[in-house]
This record gives C-alpha cells, structure tokens and sequence, in this order.
C-alpha cells in the first residue's frame, strides 16, 4: 500500500475499474459525478466523499496526489486542465481530448505546474503486444515495410441509446476517438509517425443514433517509408469479432489478434521465436458490449511507480497528442473525400 491520495472525475463504466485499482494500492479520497446516483453508488461501494462538480472537489481537497479523468472524451481538456491548475498531477482516459489545439493547451499546463499529464494507453501493456513492440525495437524484424490494423467490434443501438453522450459529435469525436483511439496508438507506437492519409469513412448502420462514422478504411504512408492500412467498424454483426495488427518487416511477419488484441496469432521471424505468455486477463466487460483488455492495474502500477520511486512515465502527455493528431488528420481528410 502506498500513502498516495486519488480522485475520479466521472463515475461511469471505466471508473469503476480505476476505483478497483486505486483502492487495491492506494487511497480513492473522493468522486465526483454530475448524476447523483452514479456518484453516490461510488461512494457505497468504495466509500469515498463525493461531489457534483470537479470545482466543488477541488475546492474541498486540497491533499491529493493524482485526480483520474473519467468524463466523456470531450470535457477532458477542460477538466485535466482544471485539476493540473490545482496543483495535482492527472491521469486522463483516451482519448486524451478530441482536437490536437486541446491537447497543447493540456501539455502547457502540465508543464506550468510541473505536474505529470499521464494518458492512458492500457494495450500497450497486453503481452503480446509488449513482445511486438520489442522485437520491432530490437530490430529482429529488420525494417518494417507494411502493417495492417483491423477493428471490427459491434457497438449496438443499446449501446449509443443509454448515454447522453456516446455517438454525439461534440462530446465522443469519433468512433476512431472513442472505440479505436489505443489502435491507432499502437500504430504510432509500433511504427512511428505518418505522412500521407487517404481516408473513406461512411456511417452505414447507425444514421438514426450516431452523428459521425460507424465505418472507415484508412490508407497511410509512414514516415520512416512503410505502409499501412487502418479497417475499422462497429458493425460486425451481433458480437465484436477482431482486434488486430500484422506488422510486415524484411525479416519477419507478426499478427497479434484476438478480440482485442490478446493472442499472438502468427509468427515468423529469421532466427528467432517471440515467447509470449498466454494472456489471462479478461477484456473490459459491461454486459451488452464488451471493451479492450483490461490492463489498468498496469497503468496503476506505473503511476505509483512514478510517483513513489522516480519510475519513467508509461504514456506521457506528447504520446497522447500524436494519435490524436493522427485521428484529426483523418477525419479532416474523410470530409473533404466525402463532401
Ligand atoms: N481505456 C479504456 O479501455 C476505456 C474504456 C471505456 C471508456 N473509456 C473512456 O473513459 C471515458 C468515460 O467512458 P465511460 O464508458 O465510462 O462513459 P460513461 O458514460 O459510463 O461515464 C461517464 C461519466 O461521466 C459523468 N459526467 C458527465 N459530465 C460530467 C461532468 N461535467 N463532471 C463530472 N462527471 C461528468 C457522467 O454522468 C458519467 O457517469 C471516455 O473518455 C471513454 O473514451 C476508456
């Protein structure tokens, strides 16, 4: 256990699951929340103070270490920036903001306060793609040359109708921001940063709900010369299917697939065989439609690491930045296509 104090601001789905983690190894002092019932089911379960808005909280806490933002993806510029104002250091859900202007603004004010901007990034800690990212930094796959990201998830009428907030333009962004914005992450992470983009995104299935795309095909040329490819729905019909990203080097093919990017699928490396541990944790479940794996004991972990014994930021405010610029440039390219 360490002495460290957090707070969530937003006491919905994935809050639930920083709640778990918090409380394993630290201290959740206090929530806040804008719904009066999902606040006050935080406070019976992990019996924290709550509060309805994130001025009240900061008003009233003034000893915490870390604050979680759990709100919906377009208030989390105003509310890290709220909390870095205050003093405190924050980890932010992804997508960390919808627009690359929000996440500068976010990194100036980190860096005013001297406060880490922590984002989280939970695939990056699957094992399977821990071991790709290593034998890519390694160089046994010689240059990368091609990579293919497929995401083919169900996110049905159920899901968009019970929130206020899900499928609105103002306040996701995006199916890219809100379902695939850790893909899109693996990608610059794996890859590094692109160059070119042709973007074709419709919205087939969800035109009664969904203000934005339900479905995209993404052609992109990397800076370092390689080339990919980005397939992405939330129509897979009636289940989420596939999670996955084949990297094509010169001295090697790797596929790590699964739902959600869990299992290594394929293999073939010159001289080397990757030994990946099985995957045993679960994806994020929320009964009628399930999440990403669930590594935020991870995220957890290297926080507390962080912030107790000087350990390197996982996933750092610039990180954050660049997928959601990659995100941005994407979608500013699918409407000029498309209008
Ligand atoms: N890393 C992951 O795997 C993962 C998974 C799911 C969601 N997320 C991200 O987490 C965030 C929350 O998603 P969710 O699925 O938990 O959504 P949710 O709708 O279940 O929860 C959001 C909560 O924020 C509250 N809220 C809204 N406005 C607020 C305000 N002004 N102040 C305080 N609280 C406010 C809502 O009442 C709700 O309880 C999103 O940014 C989403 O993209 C990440």
């Amino acid at each position: 256990m360490t002495n460290l104090k957090f707070a969530i601001v937003g006491c919905g789905r994935i809050a639930e699951r920083h709640a778990e983690h918090i409380v394993k190894q630290s201290q959740l002092v206090a929530v806040c929340d804008t719904n009066e019932e999902r606040r006050n089911l935080f406070a019976q379960k992990f019996g924290c103070k709550t509060y309805s808005s994130i001025d009240e909280l900061l008003q009233q806490e003034k000893n915490l270490d870390l604050v979680s933002i759990c709100s919906p993806n377009g208030l989390h510029a105003e509310h890290s920036i709220k909390v870095l104002k205050a003093g405190i250091h924050v980890l932010c859900e992804k997508p960390m903001a919808i627009n690359v202007a929000d996440c500068q603004l976010m990194i100036e004010e980190a860096e005013k306060a001297n406060k880490h901007l922590f984002i989280v990034k939970q695939n990056r800690f699957n094992k399977p793609i821990a071991a790709l990212k290593k034998v890519i930094d390694e160089g046994k796959l010689g240059k990368i040359i091609n990579v293919q990201l497929n995401c083919f998830w169900n996110r049905n009428d159920q899901y968009y109708e019970s929130s206020d907030w899900k499928g609105k333009k103002a306040l996701d962004g995006g199916t890219l921001f809100t379902q695939f914005s850790h893909f899109v992450d693996l990608l610059y992470w794996m890859v590094g940063d692109v160059n070119q983009y042709h973007a074709f995104v419709k919205n087939f299935m969800h035109q009664h709900n969904v203000e934005f795309e339900d479905t995209g095909v993404i052609v992109l040329e990397f800076k370092n010369g390689a080339i990919g490819s980005i397939n992405y729905t939330v129509n897979s019909y009636g289940k989420n299917m596939e999670g996955s990203i084949t990297v094509f080097g010169e001295k090697g093919t790797v596929k790590v697939g699964g739902q959600y990017l869990n299992v290594l699928e394929h293999q073939s490396i010159e001289n080397y065989v990757m030994n990946v541990p099985i995957e045993t944790k679960p994806a994020n479940d929320y009964g009628y439609y399930q999440g990403s794996m669930s590594n935020h004991d991870s995220v957890y972990e290297n926080i507390i690491d962080v912030l107790t014994n000087n350990g390197h930021v996982a996933t750092n405010g610039l990180e954050g930045l660049k997928t959601v610029e990659i995100i941005e440039n994407i979608y500013k390219l699918a409407k000029s296509n498309n209008s």
